[in-house]
């Protein structure tokens, strides 16, 4: 899927460092994010959507004080959805205002951290929530600004578990039955809270615009009936994220400013025809820009050939590092980095060295049949979803995310030690 340059003698290099350096600089498992890429394609989203819209990084994808600090200053805000990413926002120097704050269980403490700190939105997602939030900033004397959430009630195609609009599932308040009516109710009557936009996440690795279609038709007829019911004309909305990337050749993913114009289109058409004033949208994408910019890189151990199967390749890190193939079969290519080869391609499955055969990273892929124990092996577009959903599973220490920009390389997030997990086990 994503084309890796390669020095004079064969090794890959990113942002003008080669793997071979790299890993004896920092180790495997590591992953390696290009500074310049991820800059490159937070700007495009911002360039794509222009200044009458709003970007919000969706930081689950992976979030450090040094992303948010390449966020800002790109000019792109923040959605959170914990107390701890919120932590990091702020840490990172993101300015309250810009970010937004996400969630289906909030707690009391993260909702008082979150309107102490001023920020710029909180995303209600249930009828309780609207109580607790319109509570807690009336208590501390403020009005805090919040969309409502609600799902459309359309089937993405992706995954089961990404899949965040259907009806039957944890997110949000339905717009079937005058549900999300309802909620637009409530909170309008609560002087804790500014209600400014109504809010849909459809899902994520999404490629098909038709989704974002019927979501955006069916939240523009929701902004409708409330003006028609409240004489308000609600100010905002945000289409969420969840556009799709190339994890293989198979998957063709859409541009920035492909999916700005559809977007800005689609919503620009519903409300024309509801004659409403077009609301100022915002969209979270996490993976479509994080995701590319960034390898993992291992080292390749115990080689083990099943005749007639295939032969598997053991490296030095697994489903610790990516669980994403064990939890939802997503697909990675994987190439051989330290070196090239002219040796015939074998079938592989790279797998990583946990204690069980679910523990897979690449479940197909070709590598030279000459591979050996201590060949570097890089495993593009993991970017979104592995490191911030990596574990400690069977005591493995989590890798290092190491930025590369102009030759030079440094970590933004280190590996963890055995101090590190000891220091947590106090029994
Ligand atoms: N906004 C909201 C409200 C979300 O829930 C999400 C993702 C996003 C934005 C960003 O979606 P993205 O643009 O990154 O697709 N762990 C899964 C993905 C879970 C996505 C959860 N919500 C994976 O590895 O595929």
């Amino acid at each position: 899927a994503q084309t890796v340059t390669r020095d004079a003698h064969g090794v890959v290099t990113v942002g003008g460092i080669d793997v071979k350096t790299l890993a004896e600089r920092f180790g495997t498992p590591a992953y390696f994010i290009d500074e310049a890429d991820f800059r490159t394609r937070a700007r495009a989203w911002r360039t794509a959507f222009g200044p009458d819209a709003d970007v919000f990084y969706a930081g689950k994808a992976f979030l450090s004080r040094a992303v948010v600090r390449w966020l800002y200053e790109e000019g792109l805000n923040l959605d959170v959805c914990s107390g701890g990413e919120l932590s990091t926002a702020l840490a990172g120097g993101m300015p309250a205002d810009r970010i937004a704050f996400h969630g289906n269980n909030k707690s009391v403490e993260e909702i008082t951290k979150a309107v102490e700190a001023g920020v710029g939105r909180i995303v209600l997602d249930s009828f309780q929530e609207i109580v607790r939030v319109a509570h807690i900033a009336s208590s501390m004397g403020k009005r805090q600004r919040v969309q409502i959430r609600v799902t459309v009630g359309v089937e993405a195609h992706t995954h089961e578990f990404i899949a965040t609009a259907h009806e039957d599932q944890k997110f949000g308040i339905p717009l079937a039955d005058g549900q999300a009516a309802e909620a637009v109710r409530r909170a309008l009557q609560l002087d804790g809270l500014e209600l400014i936009g109504i809010h849909s996440h459809i899902g994520s690795q999404i490629f098909d615009m038709s989704g974002f279609e019927v979501a955006a038709h069916r939240v523009v007829g929701l902004l409708r009936d409330i003006r028609d019911e409240h004489g308000v004309e609600l100010p905002e909305i945000d289409l969420g994220g969840g556009l799709g990337i190339a994890y293989t050749s198979d998957d063709d993913p859409r541009e920035p400013h492909e999916i700005a114009k559809a977007l800005t289109e689609i919503v620009s058409r519903e409300c024309e025809g509801a004659r409403l004033r077009t609301p100022r949208i915002s969209v979270e994408p996490g993976r479509a820009i994080v995701g590319p910019t960034a390898f993992t890189l291992y080292e390749v151990g115990t080689i083990k050939p099943l005749q007639g199967l295939r032969t598997y390749v053991s490296v030095d890190g697994g489903m610790s590092d990516n669980i994403r193939t064990a939890l939802y079969d997503a697909e990675y290519s994987v190439c051989l980095a330290s070196r090239t080869s002219d040796a015939e391609p074998m079938l592989v499955r790279i797998v990583g060295k946990h204690c069980e055969s679910g523990d897979i990273v690449v479940r197909d892929a070709f590598l030279p049949a000459d591979l050996a124990p201590g060949d570097l092996i890089a495993v593009p577009a993991t970017g979104a979803y592995c490191r911030s959903m990596a574990s400690n599973y069977n005591h493995a220490l989590r890798p290092p995310v190491v930025a590369v920009a102009d030759g030079d390389a440094r970590v933004i997030v280190r590996r963890e030690t055995e101090d590190d997990l000891l220091r947590l086990d106090v029994g």
